[in-house]
């Protein structure tokens, strides 16, 4: 087997002169502002050592992949119940759809597009107020980065705010369904939060090492998950984390995956490794372009396909 750092190493110097970066996203204008021209990536293996290569400590809005972690506390808050409030299928369709909703009563395909996303975040928030809830996303994500550097992006979070009319869409369609228990200001105000949190693509491969490892975080010894939950977890991603790219990543990298409209991607290798790579552009369904390419590249050069 190669060694690993070699490898991220190769990786990062070829992504750096790629001339096809992709896109940053412009619906959310703070996000258009971002240089296309970064890539990092970190891994942290399962014995506890963190690698890094290119802008491995920049920070970046992370964006969609807040959803696994939201996904995760609002399993430990309700456990199974969440599936009756929200699907485990693919939906084939953009992260950002309204579509699906008026067939199926209101309850979204999954939990990682933005509609199940916003349901998982509604249960986040039950029992507090927003601003609870907004600090108990960020304290859990500072305890399993084990980095109390982790912050909210204001501006980002602003910029959502003033922006974010299809998100209200798609929460005011659930409400009239009876599936959002808050006023959508509420749960959309909390949910445009944790999308705004910014970390750093070692912060954030530490942060889901959990889903590699069974459960048991590797670096701070805490069971995070079962392993049963942590194993389903992993097989949402791998089936919907990329939204209606989730086939496309699966057949090229083969390891279970979530993507951000900031560039971040978190791909588990369940047993081995956890994984963050970050480049702004995207491709046409809104995933990093290079990201994905260095995580095909990477689990090639690894044998970390799961298949
Ligand atoms: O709600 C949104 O549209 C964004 N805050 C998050 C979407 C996203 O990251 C989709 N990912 N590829």
């Amino acid at each position: 087997m190669p060694e690993l750092q070699t490898v991220l190493d190769e990786i990062a110097a070829s992504m750096a002169s790629m001339t096809e970066r992709g896109h940053v996203a412009h619906y959310i204008p703070q996000l258009a502002k971002v240089d296309p021209n970064q890539f990092g990536i970190a891994v942290l293996t399962n014995d506890g050592q963190l690698y890094g290569a290119g802008d491995a400590d920049a920070p970046f809005s992370i964006q969609s992949v807040s959803k696994v972690f939201t996904l995760t506390m609002a399993l430990g808050q309700v456990g199974d119940s969440l599936w009756k409030r929200v699907g485990r299928e693919p939906s084939g369709n953009a992260f950002n759809s309204i579509v699906q909703l008026e067939h199926e009563h209101g309850i979204p395909r999954n939990p990682l597009i933005n509609a199940g996303a916003i349901v998982v975040t509604d249960v986040v928030l039950a029992g507090h107020k927003p601003r609870e809830a907004i600090g108990q996303i960020l304290r859990f994500m500072r305890s399993l980065a084990d980095d109390e550097g982790i912050y909210i992006d204001n501006a980002v979070a602003r910029s959502e705010e003033e922006t974010g009319f299809g998100n209200r869409a798609l929460a005011n369609y659930m409400k009239a369904f009876g599936n959002l228990h808050h006023p959508v200001e509420m749960t959309t105000g909390v949910y445009f939060h944790q999308c705004a949190i910014a970390m750093n693509c070692r912060q954030l491969a530490t942060a889901g090492s959990f889903l590699a490892t069974q459960g048991r975080h590797p670096l701070t010894g805490i069971k995070v998950v079962s392993s049963e939950r942590a194993r389903r977890i992993n097989a949402l991603m791998l089936t919907c984390g990329h939204y209606d790219g989730s086939g496309e990543f699966a057949f090229r990298v083969g390891i279970p995956g979530k993507s951000g409209v900031g560039g971040g991607i978190l791909a588990i290798v369940p047993g081995k490794a956890s994984i963050a790579v970050w480049s702004p552009g995207l491709n046409k369904v809104g995933n990093s372009l290079l990201g994905s390419l260095a995580l095909e590249r990477l689990a090639k050069a690894m044998d970390w396909s799961i298949f």
